[in-house]
């Protein structure tokens, strides 16, 4: 008798402990698919940039190892996300030719991007008499005369997203322009003050 009651009270306990599995299996599903829905609909998007002009005011190289530089460009920005706005907080610009930094760095101030918004911006990139390797000095002018110089301009930044109320830590932004500079097809660039405008109109590579 005494042991027919253990095992029926046994059978009791394991059907319990079956539901509790079984309940805890379907929470755990349950809170799996709220956060890959959230995750789905949240999703940042990275922004969209593209540069859509350069102003060369000068660009000259007075020894092989020396070169300066003077340019303006127009970088169009825009924020693809629905419920996502994005701060700008450190925002630098600068130029280089075959890998080689070839500006200072031009601070852009700090903006916050809402949803679906646009920025354009204008930084000038300024190089004095900026040492550069031999090669590329010479490469330079022989790109000049033979019709067209590759510039690539470079947006290195941190951004941190905001959803709602809530922002997320600092991510690094990584913007790589490619500007070919058509000197040999003169019609394409127009005669602006002291400068000659080249219309680019190229998406950037943009990394976090
Ligand atoms: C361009 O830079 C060179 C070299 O530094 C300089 O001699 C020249 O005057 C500059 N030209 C203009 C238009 O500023």
């Amino acid at each position: 008798m005494s042991v027919k009651e253990c095992s029926h009270h046994h059978g009791k306990w394991k059907k319990r402990f079956r539901r509790i599995c079984v309940g805890l299996l379907i929470f755990n599903f349950i809170l799996l698919v709220s956060i890959l829905i959230v995750w789905a609909i949240l999703q940042p998007k990275k922004p969209r940039f593209i540069l859509q002009d350069v102003t060369i005011f000068n660009l000259t190289v007075p020894a092989p190892n020396i070169l300066t530089t003077s340019l303006q460009v127009t970088i169009y920005s825009r924020n693809p996300n629905d419920n996502i706005g994005i701060y700008y907080d450190k925002f630098d610009v600068y130029a280089t030719y075959r890998s080689q930094q070839i500006t200072y760095y031009t601070a852009i101030p700090p903006v916050y991007q809402g949803h679906k918004d646009v920025n354009v911006w204008s930084p000038f990139l300024f190089g004095n008499n900026v040492p550069i390797a031999p090669y590329n000095g010479v490469q330079l002018v022989n790109d000049q005369s033979s019709g067209g110089v590759q510039l690539n301009i470079i947006m290195v930044g941190r951004v941190r997203w905001k959803v709602s109320t809530l922002t997320t830590g600092r991510y690094h932004l990584n913007i790589n322009c490619q500007a070919y500079i058509p000197y040999g097809y003169r019609p394409t660039g127009i005669v602006v003050g002291a400068g000659v405008k080249y219309q680019i109109s190229d998406s950037c590579t943009v990394s976090l």
